[in-house]
């Protein structure tokens, strides 16, 4: 199937990344101290659906906004991104958002998708590759969070633009932010490209929270399924209606943090061996940054960046930027 995909695409690079196993990820998470699940294994098929489903409801208003702000302010974004603008996707799951910018764009040198899951890459690819004749798409296998092998990226055409959307940013904790952002602007300064990024912005509380635990319980589920993957993946034994989605801004910190309660004192078994919960013991999951803009430019700057452009909607939720190398 993947080389009849292959074949509408410019070029695959594999990168290899490599995938820790998911039984030595769950024991070394939950035997640290501070217990912990590491937010990469959210992404199976069931938990990138629920992902999907999380980006349509009402209080998620974090995809709608993003979209809103690149389809309002396209003729404003081509101007930047130029007419010979390569654009590098970054995580770039179904390749959804760039088509936005690539119907914007009156002709653009290329498109480069860098994504983890190597199947879904290819087929979104494909995709778009389809739906863009002319358009010279490629491909590569890697986890953008490690070291890139950024010359793979160098032999394309045009002007490269990172394209970085989604605040996957918030992800990163603050030093992992500005290592990332620093090797893409090392990357991009080699050719004067740019990076064009999508930034949640801080805001109240009560906005935040709903945004990270919804009526529906979608979000509940995507975290949890961490547990429910541990149960059929690796045969561990969590009583799910044990557990409970946590989710709430930490002001201090500026983040929403994600966790999992224990309901009560129990244990489970997980490859032979035993872990204890304390009644309301929480399993840390992920944490998610909002950024004021002062923030988010200070940290630009630390990364080798300039701000040169800033789009905000009209009620300061979200922000998108277009940065150039300083
Ligand atoms: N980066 C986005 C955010 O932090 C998307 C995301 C990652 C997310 N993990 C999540 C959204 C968990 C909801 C729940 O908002």
């Amino acid at each position: 199937m993947n080389s009849q995909l292959l074949d509408k695409l410019e070029a695959f690079y594999d990168l290899e990344p490599e995938i820790e196993d998911f039984g030595d990820a769950v024991l070394r998470g939950l035997s640290a101290e501070n217990k912990t699940l590491p937010c990469k294994f959210f992404y199976d098929l069931r938990g990138s659906r629920l992902f999907d489903e999380i980006c349509e409801l009402d209080e998620y208003y974090v995809t709608r906004t993003e979209i809103g702000l690149l389809t309002d302010n396209t003729d404003d974004i081509s101007k930047c991104l130029g007419t010979d603008c390569h654009l590098v996707e970054f995580g770039s799951g179904s390749s959804t958002k760039v088509r936005i910018l690539l119907d914007a764009m009156q002709q653009s040198a290329g498109y480069t998708a860098i994504d983890i899951s190597r199947d879904h890459l290819i087929a979104s690819c494909a995709i778009l590759a389809d739906a863009y004749p002319g358009l010279p798409v490629s491909a590569v296998c890697a986890d953008y969070s490690q070291a890139l092998d950024f010359p793979a990226l160098g032999a394309s055409s045009g002007r490269p633009v990172a394209f970085f959307p989604g605040s996957s940013l918030g992800n990163f904790d603050e030093n992992d932010a500005v290592a990332f952002l620093a090797r893409v602007s090392a990357f991009l300064s080699k050719s004067d490209g740019g990076l064009l990024i999508g930034v949640d912005l801080k805001k109240d509380q009560a906005t935040l929270n709903a945004a990270y635990d919804d009526a529906k319980g979608v979000t509940a589920a995507f975290n949890l399924n961490l547990l429910v993957r541990a149960n059929t993946e690796i045969g561990a034994n969590f009583d799910l209606s044990a557990y409970r989605h946590k989710a709430f801004y930490n002001a201090e910190l500026g983040r929403v943090e994600m966790h999992l309660v224990s309901t009560k004192t129990q244990s489970v078994t997980i490859k032979g061996q035993s872990i204890d919960f304390a009644a309301e013991e929480r399993i840390h999951t992920e944490n998610s940054y909002k950024y004021s803009l002062e923030q988010f430019a200070s940290i630009c700057r630390d990364a080798g960046f300039t701000s040169s452009k800033v789009w905000c909607d009209a009620n300061q939720l979200f922000s998108v930027h277009y940065l150039e190398t300083s």
